[in-house]
């Protein structure tokens, strides 16, 4: 494992002080659903879902600072940065066919917008500023309208000092329901995210030289919703849905439902042919699956969620079996429906290097003297690092934030389909992703690819991973690895289809 869990906070300490009753109900068909006293209690009060029944689903998102308790006390509820009233949130569940109005205000004391993650929306929805948008300003209000071609499990965050904002749980839920899916006894969220806190409950540094220039700068302390070690409920007996998330900033996850059989039926929210939890899929930044389980037969009978990407296993959250048991039923993984991602013609498709590298001075970080990084230009503190460590093909999205735009890392044909061969010459993980686009992923140098569709994909170190698109989708789309660090030094670059 190349990476090791190493909480500067004691686990125990905090599970002691804080993290043993927190409940977050599953039933009526959401892991965030009303908050019951005690997730109340411990700051797990989640957001009832936002849905609506016509062709249209509104929605308002207040971005701005909100005080919520994460380490328990003594420890001081902690200066969130979010979306609602309460880290996670809010859920914005929709059917497919569904148009989402979702209009940006913005609290903040810096320009902002949201971007739309993994769905194949118009360009000038995207939310990336400058690049696709003028940047919404302090008190200023934004619109976006569109509806979600395909069904699945999203999410959206900022798109600009994203390294703060989402370290300080600016972030959303978006699930677009399919309409036809197999019936399960309870769909819910469980978002993972690491949280850069102090023992006082203040925030210590998101972006370290250090972090941004290796593997990433990682979280004092690691939760579920918002909450540490939360115990989630779910029908005894149930199929259980789980919409698994990795929103972190930096961590890498491989997760697992020990003491049941756990079944992967989907991938950033496509379809996958149902394939056994066990055998793994590690989820950088970004990365999503959604898994299909049974919970425990008997009320009060509990199964663990786990993430065994470190030496050992790490309990994340507990699903804890409530209600009367439900009826006996054959368990067997079921095949969410087919999504409609328009097939790349691979006898036609060229083949386009990226390459994904370190830049001389990540590669000499260690022995660099202050001076040298002293001398490098200034960057535009609200979007960027003043630091490049990384490049895209040997360009490193420039330093003065999006404003300076660069050229395009390359200009597609619309219509045409590319294989992009996406080379890691570095030694660190790095989960690229493309926006309004859904990569099919083919094939790798380094190991055997399940194939499968994924708006993000994990490069491991030194890989060569081919993975296709069918040019369809007219715009400037950004292209950046979604470890928040890398892609703030330089990490970043657009696709233009035109
Ligand atoms: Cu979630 Cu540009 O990314
Ligand atoms: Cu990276």
């Amino acid at each position: 494992m190349p990476y090791r869990f190493a909480p500067p906070l004691s686990r125990r300490a905090l599970l002691r002080a804080g993290g043993a009753a927190i409940a977050a109900t599953a039933l009526g068909g959401t892991g965030l659903a009303a908050p019951t006293a005690g997730a109340l209690k411990a700051g797990l009060a989640a957001p009832r879902p936002v849905s609506a029944d016509g062709d249209l689903v509104e929605v308002e998102l207040v971005a701005k600072q909100r005080m919520q308790r994460i380490l328990a006390e003594p420890a001081a509820p902690s200066p969130l940065i979010t979306y609602a009233d309460h880290f996670p949130g809010p859920v914005i569940r929709m059917r497919k066919g569904q148009r989402l109005r979702a209009t940006l205000v913005n609290e903040l004391d810096e320009h902002t917008s949201i971007h739309w993650h993994g769905i194949r929306l118009p360009n000038l929805e995207d939310g990336v500023p400058y690049l696709t948008q003028p940047p919404t300003g302090p008190g200023e209000r934004h619109v976006y309208e569109f509806t979600p071609p395909d069904a699945g499990s999203f999410f959206f965050h900022p798109h600009c000092n994203t390294v703060e904002l989402l370290g300080r749980g600016l972030a959303g839920v978006l699930i677009v329901e399919e309409p036809d899916a197999p019936k399960f006894d309870a769909d819910l969220v469980c978002l993972v995210k690491d949280w850069q806190l102090n023992k006082d409950g203040s925030f210590g540094t998101f972006l370290t030289d250090r972090g941004a220039s290796r593997a990433g700068t990682f979280g004092s302390v690691s939760t579920v919703n918002g909450a540490i070690e939360p115990v989630i409920e779910v029908p005894a007996n149930g199929d259980i849905r789980a919409r698994l998330y990795n929103i972190d900033s930096t961590r890498v996850v491989d997760l697992r439902v020990e003491g049941a059989e756990g079944w992967i039926i989907a991938v950033d929210g496509n379809p996958l042919p149902p394939r056994r939890l066990e055998e793994g899929w590690p989820m950088g930044p970004a990365m999503r699956i959604d898994v299909l389980f049974r919970a425990p037969a008997k009320a009060g009978q509990t199964l663990r969620l786990t993430n065994v990407y470190s030496a050992e296993p790490r309990p994340l959250a507990t699903f804890r079996a409530v209600g009367p048991s439900l009826p006996n039923k054959r368990f067997k993984p079921r095949a969410l429906p087919a999504a409609d991602i328009p097939e790349p013609d691979l006898t036609d498709a060229p083949i386009v290097p990226m390459a994904f590298s370190a830049t001389a001075v990540a590669q000499s970080f260690d022995g660099l003297d202050k001076a040298v990084l002293a001398g490098l230009p200034a960057a535009d503190a609200s979007c960027l690092s003043a630091k490049t460590f990384w490049a895209i093909n040997q360009q490193s999205w420039p330093e003065g934030g999006h404003e300076h735009l660069p050229p395009p890392l390359l200009t597609l044909e619309k219509g045409r389909s590319y294989i992009f061969e996406l080379a890691n010459l570095t030694p660190h993980l790095h989960p690229i992703h493309i926006h309004g686009y859904t990569f099919k992923v083919l094939s790798s140098d380094g190991r055997k690819v399940v194939p499968h569709h994924a708006d993000t994909v994990l490069l491991e170190p030194k890989e060569r991973l081919r993975v296709a698109i069918r040019a369809d989708n007219p715009g400037d789309w950004m292209f950046h690895c979604h470890i928040i660090e890398h892609q703030d030094t330089g990490m970043m670059g657009y696709i233009r289809v035109a």
